[in-house]
């Protein structure tokens, strides 16, 4: 295995606001391996999508940086596909079209137009969305929303997929079948993943590591947790083992012991750790919207 398919090496970021610089990361490093499905987890404000951000290109880091397949990356390009908590699809265009646009931007020159289509449709099929391929992003639910724009990254076939909370805005049913959808599709694909989440057992249930952010300012990795699950995972037999329960509390210990911060005279702004709630599926959930989920603040 190719341990550094992916280096980041002593990132760190300084914003400058307002003539004040402010210090978002610093000595940041981690190597992912080809195939390898790593989350980012820590309180909110810490620097997680910074990282992402700077993996992807859009921000370039102040000290150190970041090589895929030993090339430097400086901009952003279709070998590091986005997918953001907010489906951004072009609302304008259909679900066909809108995966389109990113087939036609990496393969027009390699491939027809026939093949095109067979592609389009391939992987609309993988997060099964060819049943709409017609509609507009207005007429189809977040969670369809959000299945389309991870075909549009995957029908980019790009080296590394980064997501950024993809699954924070969908109710948990819907967020279960998604998180169901993305193992089977990394399974088949063997997709090397960075994973922004603020949910425990979604990191726990995807991850081959947890890697753990300490808050910012200045934040950096604390600690990073080895997730070695047998594959594929169940997330109901899963929801009883001790292994995995036990991991989930090394992840609440570091997010709620190691790297709690409260300010004085406030509140615990977080409820208490609750039980593992991988079988969402047999809750009730029936909205798009956020709520229903282990999130969390730094207070
Ligand atoms: N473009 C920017 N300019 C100035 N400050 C920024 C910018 N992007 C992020 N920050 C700051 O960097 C810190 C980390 O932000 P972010 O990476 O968005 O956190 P997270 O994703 O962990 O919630 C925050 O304090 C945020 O205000
Ligand atoms: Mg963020």
């Amino acid at each position: 295995m190719n341990k550094r398919y992916l280096d980041i090496t002593d990132v760190g970021i300084e914003f400058d606001t307002n003539g004040k610089k402010f210090r978002a990361l610093q000595k940041v490093n981690l190597q992912l391996d080809k195939g390898e499905f790593v989350s980012l987890i820590g309180h909110s404000g810490c620097g997680k999508s910074t990282v992402l951000n700077i993996v992807a290109g859009l921000y370039q880091a102040t000290e150190g940086g970041v090589c895929l397949e030993g090339k430097e990356v400086s901009d952003p390009g279709p070998d590091r596909a986005v997918v953001f908590q907010n489906h951004s699809l072009m609302p304008w265009l259909s679900v066909y079209d809108n995966v389109a646009l990113a087939v036609d931007q990496v393969f027009r020159k390699t491939m027809s137009k026939a093949e095109r289509r067979e592609w389009i449709e391939h992987n609309l099929r993988l997060v099964n969305m060819d049943h709409a391929v017609d509609k507009l992003p207005g007429e189809i639910s977040g969670g369809m929303k959000q299945r389309v724009g991870i075909a549009r990254c995957l029908a980019m076939q790009p080296k590394v997929l980064l997501m950024d909370e993809p699954f924070g805005a969908l109710d948990a049913l819907t967020r279960a079948q998604l998180q169901d959808s993305l193992m089977t599709i990394q399974a088949e694909l063997g997709n090397t993943v960075i994973m922004i989440t603020h949910d425990v057992d979604e990191a726990v249930l995807l991850s081959d590591r947890i890697v753990m952010m300490t808050n910012g300012p200045a934040a950096t990795i604390g600690e990073v947790l080895p997730v070695e699950l047998d594959r594929p995972r169940d997330r109901l037999a899963l929801a009883e083992d001790q292994a995995f329960v036990h991991l989930r509390q090394q992840v609440l210990e570091f997010l709620y012991a190691k790297q709690a911060v409260r300010k004085p005279a406030e509140p615990a702004a977080v409820s208490p750790p609750q039980p593992p709630r991988l079988a969402a599926v047999q809750r009730s959930g029936d909205s798009d919207s956020p709520g229903d989920s282990n999130d969390f603040e730094a207070a």
